[in-house]
């Protein structure tokens, strides 16, 4: 849904080389995060690219000095003189090719295998799951956060300007394969009764694609499934970890639609001796691609 846009101030510049028409709005973004205000600065005419400037509240942290809106309004008296000046310098700098929904990789079935054991019961539990789409006629691919560079989230809330991340790392590649998934299972070991580090990492880094969802749309009837193993006995070691899972369904756009959440991990050793585990991974992938 596009946001309600209101227009702050609109003026037509002449310069040396033509007339540019200058805009600041402010768009409500509320309905993403309490209060989130947008300012969207925008230079337009003879037959450029537009030059953008964007900024959010929620980028002001309590010890930033200014708010939004003074950056916004401060950038565009700049703006006004400097067209004046040397519109091709502003241009060179600010002048964006307009931003469009991106396109995902192939696989119709995405999983995030967030134990850094590469061989262990999560491993089993995501190679179950691949075998099943195989069998379904579908493509899968396995995603090991562990072996990826991926830098923490800053919470700079930069991606709500631009729908994406300031970091270019591969953090990239994991959003394209969520975006062209048609079902996301996440297997996670758990860790301290959540998830483990590296998974963590793409938990709050994919903050990036929620953001893209809000500002370029989403592809809805996606589904998702949680599959965890803890070492401990009872199902109470998996609340945490299932609350954070539902979080991250929730940043993707995904409805989550199953779990398979093992216990007793530490005596059981391998789960491929627990009767009927295999049957029920598969069947939950049939249903859902
Ligand atoms: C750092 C660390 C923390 C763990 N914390 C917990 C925990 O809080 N609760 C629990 O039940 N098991 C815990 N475990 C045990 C793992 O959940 C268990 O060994 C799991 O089967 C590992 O999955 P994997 O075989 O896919 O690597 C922890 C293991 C490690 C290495």
């Amino acid at each position: 849904m596009e946001p309600a846009r209101e227009l702050l101030h609109s003026a037509a510049i002449k310069t040396a080389d033509g007339t540019y028409g200058l805009t600041l709005h402010r768009e409500d973004l509320s309905t993403l995060y309490p209060g989130m205000l947008r300012f969207v600065l925008e230079v337009t005419g003879e037959g450029r690219n537009p030059a953008l400037f964007i900024t959010n509240t929620y980028e002001y942290s309590p010890l930033l000095p200014g708010s939004a809106e003074s950056a916004a309004r401060k950038t565009m008296e700049t703006w006004e003189q400097d067209l004046k000046r040397d519109a091709d310098e502003l241009f060179r700098e600010y002048a964006k090719k307009p931003s469009t929904r991106k396109s995902g990789s192939a696989a119709d079935l995405v999983i995030l295998q967030g134990s850094p054991r590469p061989d262990g019961n999560c491993a089993i539990l995501a190679s179950w799951a691949v075998d099943a789409a195989h069998a379904a006629g579908k493509t899968a691919a396995v995603i090991y956060p562990h072996d990826l560079d991926i830098h923490p989230c800053i919470g700079c809330y930069q991606c709500y300007n631009t729908g994406t991340c300031v970091f270019e790392d591969d953090m990239k590649s994991v959003i394209a394969a969520i975006r062209g998934a048609s079902l996301v299972i996440v297997c996670s070991p758990v860790y301290t009764n959540t998830v483990p580090a590296g998974l963590k990492l793409v938990i709050d880094r994919m903050q990036a694609y929620h953001a893209e969802r809000a500002l370029f749309g989403t592809r809805a009837g996606r589904h998702g499934l949680m599959y965890s193993v803890a070492g401990r006995k009872g199902a109470e070691n998996f609340t945490c970890i299932t609350r954070v899972l539902i979080a991250f369904f929730h940043t993707l756009g995904v409805t989550p639609a199953g779990e398979v959440l093992i216990d007793s991990a530490d005596v059981v050793h391998d789960i491929r001796t627990i009767a009927g585990k295999e049957e029920e991974v598969k069947e939950q992938v049939r249903r859902l691609l």
